[in-house]
This record gives C-alpha cells, sequence and structure tokens, in this order.
C-alpha cells in the first residue's frame, strides 16, 4: 500500500484495498453509523465487499443507499432524496458517508456529506480511473443544474482516500482512456519523467491489459501531482489553475456535441489544442503539441476536431465558460513538457479569438 498525505487527510492506493476498509475507515473516520453511497453499476459489484470488510469492525453499522448510475442523476433530486432517506433511517451527526463509485458519485455523496447536518465526513472510494486521479482527490464536491455541470457544491475535504486499483478490470475501456487523458495531462502539468511512463503504458492502458502494477504506479504517480497542487491552493486561486489544462476547449466540444463526447476524449483534443495555442504564442517551444498528440494517440484518444464542430461556435462556447472572468476568455498554458506557465503567478492568460480560431480550424 501506497500512501499520499493531503490536507491532513490520507490517500492510500493499492491492489484489494476494498478488503481492507474495516480497518481503514473505522480509523480515519470513526462513527457511530455509515451510509453507503453508491450507484446502480458499481453497487452490485462492490458493495457486498465494502459491506462485508466493514462488519468485523462496525457490526450493523452501514446502511446502503443506491442511485441510477449516470450523469443524468448528479442531480439536486438525487442529492434531495438521498438526504431525506438518510434522515428517515435516523442518520445522526455521528455519521460518516462512504463514496463508492466514479467520479458521479464522489460528487453527488461528497455534496450530501458536505450539507448533512452541516457537514458531516465523507470517505471517498473512488473505482473509475478518473475519479482515483481526478475526482476523488481535491475535495470538490457538487451536482448539475439545467443551466450547467458543477454549478451547486461545496468544498468538503475527505476523511480518506481509499483507492483500491483491482476494481479497474472491471471498468469498460473508454472509461479508462477518459481517466488516462487525466493521467496526461498531470505529465504535462507537473512532471517529464511521469508522462514518460504514461506513454510507456498508453497502449495497455487503453487496451485493458495493463498490469496491476502500472496501475498503482500511474495512479499513485497522478495523485502525487494532484494533491500537489491542491495542498498549494486548495481554493483554486492560482497555482491549481494548471489542472485545468486542456479544459476550456474540453468544455466546448463537450457543450458543442450535446455532451454526447465523453469528457476524457474532449480533454484529449482540449490538450492538443491548448499546446498548439502555446507553442503559437512563443510560450512552449515547438514539438510540445506533437508530443502529447503521439501519447494519446496510442492510447486511442481522439486529436482531431469532429467535422461538424465549427470553430466560430466553439469560441462562442469558451466565452460561457466558468473560466471566463469579465468575458475575456483566460487558458492555462504548458511553457514546456512538465511545466506550466506561470504568466507572473496568475497562471492563466488570455489568448486572442483569431488564434483559438485557426488553431481549431487546423484541427478539424
Ligand atoms: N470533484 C472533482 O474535482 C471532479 C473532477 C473531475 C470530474 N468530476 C466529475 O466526475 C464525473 C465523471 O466521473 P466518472 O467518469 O467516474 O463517471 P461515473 O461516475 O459516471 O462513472 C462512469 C461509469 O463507470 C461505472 N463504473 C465506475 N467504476 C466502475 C468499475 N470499477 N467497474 C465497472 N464500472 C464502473 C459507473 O457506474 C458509471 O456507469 C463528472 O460528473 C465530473 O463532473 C469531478
Ligand atoms: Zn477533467
Amino acid at each position: 500500500v501506497s500512501e499520499v498525505e493531503l490536507l491532513g487527510y490520507r490517500v492510500s492506493v493499492g491492489s484489494g484495498l476494498l478488503h481492507q476498509v474495516g480497518a481503514l475507515v473505522t480509523k480515519a473516520a470513526p462513527a457511530h453509523r455509515y451510509a453507503l453511497i453508491t450507484d446502480s453499476v458499481v453497487g452490485p459489484l462492490y458493495a457486498d465487499t465494502i459491506m462485508g470488510a466493514m462488519s468485523a469492525h462496525a457490526p450493523g453499522a452501514v446502511i446502503r443507499y443506491q442511485v441510477t448510475a449516470g450523469e443524468e442523476r448528479k442531480t439536486r433530486d438525487s442529492w434531495a432524496s438521498l438526504t431525506d432517506r438518510m434522515l428517515a433511517d435516523g442518520l445522526g451527526r455521528d455519521t460518516t458517508v462512504l463514496a463508492l463509485g466514479g467520479g458521479v458519485i464522489g460528487d453527488l455523496a461528497g455534496f450530501v456529506a458536505a450539507t448533512y447536518m452541516r457537514g458531516i465526513p465523507v470517505v471517498q472510494l473512488p473505482t473509475s480511473l478518473l475519479s482515483m486521479v481526478d475526482a476523488g482527490i481535491g475535495g470538490k464536491t457538487g451536482v448539475d443544474t439545467p443551466a450547467g455541470k458543477n454549478l451547486v457544491g461545496a468544498f468538503h475535504q475527505p476523511a480518506a482516500v481509499i483507492v483500491d486499483v483491482a476494481v479497474l478490470h472491471t471498468l469498460p475501456g473508454g472509461q479508462l482512456r477518459a481517466g488516462f487523458a487525466e493521467i496526461v495531462k498531470h505529465g504535462v502539468i507537473a512532471d517529464a519523467a511521469y508522462l514518460d511512463q504514461a506513454s510507456a503504458a498508453a497502449a495497455y492502458v487503453a487496451g485493458g491489459t495493463a498490469s496491476d502494477e502500472t496501475l498503482h504506479a500511474l495512479v499513485l504517480g497522478s495523485v502525487r501531482i494532484k494533491a500537489s497542487f491542491v495542498a498549494d491552493d486548495e481554493r483554486e486561486a492560482g497555482r491549481r489553475k494548471a489542472l485545468n489544462f486542456g479544459h476550456t476547449i474540453a468544455h466546448a466540444v463537450e457543450s458543442a456535441s450535446g455532451y454526447a463526447t465523453r469528457h476524457g476524449d474532449a480533454v484529449a483534443i482540449g490538450m492538443v489544442a491548448e499546446a498548439r495555442m502555446a507553442e503559437r504564442m512563443g510560450i512552449a517551444p515547438a514539438g510540445v503539441a506533437e508530443r502529447i498528440e503521439d501519447i494519446l494517440q496510442r492510447a486511442s484518444l481522439p486529436v482531431a476536431l469532429p467535422r461538424d464542430m465549427d470553430p466560430a461556435r466553439m469560441l462562442a462556447l469558451t466565452a460561457t465558460d466558468k473560466k471566463a472572468r469579465h468575458g475575456v476568455v483566460e487558458y492555462t498554458l504548458p511553457a514546456a513538457i512538465g511545466q506550466m506557465a506561470s504568466c507572473d503567478g496568475r497562471w492563466s492568460v488570455p489568448v486572442p479569438d483569431a488564434l483559438v480560431l485557426e488553431v481549431l480550424g487546423a484541427m478539424r
């Protein structure tokens, strides 16, 4: 088991760790009752393992709640219904939430915990690669609204994060690739050697044939990188913005596709686009975009803008992104592989509309 300390809590990474959650959870977040919140795909696969592992340490203390799987359920309605069910079951302040699932459950159950009786502890048990390397760590929780994704939420740091890479064997390939896009992002923004490691594993991860050792090493590397940004800048005032690399264009791609394009695929396209912008602005040396593109391609991730996406419409969509302030769209750009451009400590820079149009046009 590998451990990373972050803002006073511990992220444990290992293979087979779900069988040890009893000891880990009761130590990190001892409680009278535990609300295990999961979804309809992950629940049938892993909830019994958790119930069994908890029973020796906290007999009869776990109540299980299941939500239909899918982003469509990351809503205030789901939040309200989970909260009401917990209240009806008489759960008090001395309850800990166990969030077992991908990023949807992490965000939703995390938000339930953040608000239940003004806040109770949550232990994150991320089961998708994306949630292991991204959503499960950092303390952002929340739900979607008709006006947009993640618009209602709270910062609520978990009491612990327990990552069992063995569960990745049941994760569909498309979901593995989605998580891998964020792994590539971590390498680009922080660590060239880690990007080499990701590059070597790209085809195996995408094909679902990566060994537990490889997955362990990759997840651990990403957790360390994300943790270092989060610890520096818990509420995203500065350096943490680097984690948005590729995401301004990604959000426009997702939105332009009516959310038919998966987040990881959109991030892959976004990273190539934004790296090209960095090169064109003289912020990054030539070759950075090509290197990113090569790794993504070997992981079967897309690197071109779908033909039906009009660059002018994409540009308009970037202006409505949360990160646009006063109508000026700011990008977080790499200065090199492993290093983001600080831009005098602002960690973001406005990119001229004409350049955005040109780069996107060339990527169709
Ligand atoms: N809080 C943050 O900082 C943060 C960061 C990034 C993303 N997110 C959020 O995360 C969400 C996306 O996360 P996601 O990609 O994990 O989506 P998800 O939770 O919907 O999981 C994807 C699918 O995989 C299934 N699944 C998960 N683990 C599995 C496993 N081990 N075996 C088989 N199936 C499994 C899920 O049931 C689901 O059907 C989005 O809502 C996004 O906004 C949050
Ligand atoms: Zn992302």
